[in-house]
């Protein structure tokens, strides 16, 4: 996908510094404090009964730590994790494969769940429900279903788009966690974290302006952490002070809410060609050349979420704080959308 530096899916070759920033434990996980206080008392009930934890969906936007929080998950079990995605099981078999192999308790980590093949789901269902496998056997009439028992496991599943789940397969989840952005005070201890992690010297001052433009997403942030240190170890003497953080945000041109380029031009589009909307969006993804899917998936999100768009049965709208933020008047109450009515 795109390579823009505010974007919250992992970047070329950013894996593995990711994984060394992984919190590896509760302890270490900053934040989601609703989501992690009933996920102890689930994990520790399961534990002291002897049983696998019941089945976990993990929601929410890319990059608020729900692989990390399936690994933290598995470790605080005692149990392993096997790794898998909705798109990467194309074939009943290779879920059924794998199913067979865990050893009792493991968890079976489903990324991007709402991608799993319908005829891969449906071996799911069995299998989350009574840990067993339905194999057919033979084709046409002489056809027959054997069942086959599976160790009982744990799901895992995470998903960016909870409304795209099947009703069948989200019933089966025993505990849904969702996980929404951050808050700047959060943002900032992430960072110290990383900062102690990866040995950056920073100013407090430094780390919560790069925090108030990494849009509540920890993957963002860790990410503007390394371009300022660059500018940092480049341009002054190694620490981030507030004016390299500034000066290095301003070269990036991520502006003070954490805008791009790109998601400025979304808002500028509605504002300029559409008079502020109500606008469908597959007309905003045309205007701009992208993907209905990815303005829906990467820049609609936190557009919503920092309040500059608004969502109406009749498409989507440029709040006044959008227009403040591009500098623009806010237009008198009723002249918006005229060109519509
Ligand atoms: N609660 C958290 N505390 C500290 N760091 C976090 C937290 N959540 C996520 N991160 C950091 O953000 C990165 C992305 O998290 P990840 O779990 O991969 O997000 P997701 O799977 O939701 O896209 C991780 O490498 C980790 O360093
Ligand atoms: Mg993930």
């Amino acid at each position: 996908m795109e390579e823009r530096i505010v974007s919250p899916v992992p970047l070329q070759g950013e894996r593995e510094i990711e994984n060394s920033l992984r919190p590896k434990n509760f302890a270490e996980y900053i934040g989601q404090e609703g989501v992690v206080k009933n996920l102890k008392v689930f994990i520790q009930a399961a534990r002291e009964r002897g049983e696998p934890l019941d089945h976990l969906l993990l929601c929410g936007p890319p990059g608020l730590g729900k692989t990390t929080l399936a690994h933290i998950v598995a470790q605080e079990m005692g149990v392993n994790l096997r790794s898998t995605s909705g798109p990467a099981l194309e074939r009943a078999g290779d879920l059924a494969a794998i199913l067979t192999n865990l050893q009792p308790g493991d968890i079976l980590f489903v990324d991007e769940i709402h991608r799993l093949p319908r005829i891969v789901e449906e071996i799911l269902y069995p299998a989350m429900e009574d840990f067993a496998l339905d194999i057919v056997i033979g084709k046409g009439p002489s056809a027959r279903t054997l069942k086959l028992d599976i160790p009982a496991f744990t799901l895992v599943g995470a998903t960016t788009r909870e409304g795209l789940l099947t009703a069948p397969l989200r019933s089966r989840f025993g505990i849904l966690s969702r996980l929404d952005y951050y808050k700047t005070k959060e943002i900032e201890r992430v960072l110290e974290r990383s900062c102690r992690v990866l040995e950056i010297e920073a100013e407090a001052e430094g780390l919560t302006r790069i925090s108030s433009r990494s849009r509540g997403t920890p993957r963002v942030a860790n990410r503007l952490l390394k371009r300022v240190r660059d500018v940092a170890q480049v341009e002054g003497d190694g620490i981030i002070t507030p004016e390299i953080a500034e000066k290095a945000l301003d070269q990036l041109e991520v502006d003070h809410l954490g805008l791009e380029g790109l998601d400025r031009k979304i808002l500028r589009t509605i504002v300029n060609k559409f008079d502020g909307g109500p606008v469908g969006l597959g007309t905003i993804a045309a205007a701009i050349s992208e993907e209905t899917e990815t303005v829906e998936d990467v820049y609609e999100p936190f557009l919503l979420q920092a309040g500059l768009l608004q969502r109406t049965p009749r498409g989507r709208i440029a709040t006044p704080q959008a227009y403040r933020h591009l500098g623009l008047q806010v237009p008198q109450e009723g002249k918006r959308g005229l060109f519509d009515e």
